[in-house]
């Protein structure tokens, strides 16, 4: 018999970072599911439907015509040249197919980012609430996060002045616009501030734009239309509707290029071939009318929550500018999101995000709701919720 060692595996120091408390919702709303199977899931960061028709036929063609061995390590000619297309309609910015480097995901696109553009003890900042893999990512890799608390006076977004406030200019600043978890959106005015300041402090502006096409009225700049410096990621995980296909990208300036390529032909060899065939198709013109049909839900869910969040007794909230979240604060209520969250689930059936995985100070009184399922799921969600002791404040 072997001896069984695997007790005394090494394991690193730095693989101790913080696990996502969301997997922990999932978990106990897929036990509620099998024993009682009623929930809804207001927990879930995307999209609740499949990707676009014609993605899913480029990909069936894929599978009958093509190897689907690895691809060039920064991804296939076709889908650079409909990701600097699509950045050229969407933005009117002129994007060349050598500017992008394609990944598995712009989570891996960030690892290679991280690894690309800062050293280890380099101070990169970032938004409080913010999303957490950058954090958690960030200090696996041994840089140092600057988080800069942000709050509704300046749209939970960053400004020149906090970054002035600094002992000292940042390695890098990472910038989401639509946000997770508080769906706002950046004023371009400030986005053209920080950029600038950025390029006047040597400062690598990370513009995480992997939410945009889903805002709802409020311009959606992008970081490449004043500065050329920074790097913009990109996905089709959100408005495409295709977040297990494993696609995202970078828009990178000449020097940080071929540094990705070869950290993602090291830690990827390629992004998924099937993905990015299917990715190129959804990125034309032919899924437009698809895909802008989600966006319309999204809006009337948004609408919807906007109309009755007051009427459950939630009105403190970050404004839904974009993505599809309500970051929402339930201090009157509870200190305990965590439990609060799974107290929820056991009485009603209703998953959401407890705050803490998104902002460590005021996570504790904070929830997400999710609004990217079906009208008639959010509808009924907030009517399971007005009828729930869990929302009515105790008075001791
Ligand atoms: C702000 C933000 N950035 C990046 C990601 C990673 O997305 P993906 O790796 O699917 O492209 C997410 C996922 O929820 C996100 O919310």
């Amino acid at each position: 018999m072997p001896s069984d060692r695997s007790s005394r595996a090494r394991v690193s120091a730095r693989s101790a970072v913080e696990p996502f408390h969301v997997m922990e919702v999932l978990k106990a709303a897929a036990a509620r599911q099998r024993s009682h199977g009623d929930v809804l899931m207001l927990c879930a960061g995307q999209p609740s439907t499949p990707a676009p028709a014609v993605a899913r036929e480029a990909a069936i063609r894929a599978l009958d015509c093509d190897v689907l061995g690895y691809t060039e390590s920064s991804g296939i000619l076709p889908l650079r040249e409909a990701i600097a297309r699509h950045h050229r309609d969407a933005a009117g910015i002129e994007v060349s197919p050598e500017d992008v480097v394609v990944f598995p995901g712009s989570s891996g696109a960030f690892t290679a980012l991280f690894l690309a553009a800062f050293d280890v003890g380099d101070q990169v900042a970032m938004t409080r609430p913010g999303y957490p893999a950058y954090r958690n990512s960030l200090a696996a890799l041994g840089c140092e996060v600057v988080e800069l608390d942000c709050g509704p006076d300046t749209r939970f977004q960053p400004t020149v002045e906090m970054l002035e406030a600094l002992p000292a200019p940042p390695a890098g600043l990472i910038v989401a616009s639509p946000a997770n978890p508080t769906g706002t959106v950046v004023d371009p005015d400030v986005l053209r501030e920080l950029a600038a300041w950025c390029e006047e402090h040597g400062t690598l502006l990370v513009s995480d734009e992997i939410y945009h096409g889903l805002s709802y009225g409020r311009p959606t700049a992008s970081a490449w239309a004043t500065s050329r410096a920074g790097v913009v990621v990109g996905s089709v995980s959100k408005y495409f509707s295709m977040t297990g296909w494993r696609v995202g990208w970078l828009l990178a300036p000449p020097a940080l290029q071929r540094p990705l390529e070869v950290l993602t032909g090291n830690l990827n060899i390629c992004p998924p071939a099937i993905g990015q065939h299917a990715a190129a198709a959804a990125l034309g013109e032919a899924a437009r009318a698809e895909l802008d049909g989600h966006r319309e839900r999204y809006a009337a869910n948004r609408d919807l929550l906007l109309r009755r969040l007051p009427e459950i007794g939630l009105r403190d909230y970050a404004p839904p500018d974009g993505a599809f979240y309500a970051w929402c604060d339930i201090g009157h209520l509870t200190q305990d999101s965590v439990t609060w969250c799974r107290d929820l689930l056991d009485d009603c059936g209703v998953a959401l995000t407890p705050g803490v995985d998104f902002d460590t100070v005021a996570g504790h009184r904070k929830v997400r709701l999710s609004f990217a399922g079906s009208t008639a799921e959010v509808d009924e969600a907030l009517d399971r919720m007005a009828a729930s002791p869990l929302l009515r404040p105790t008075t001791s």
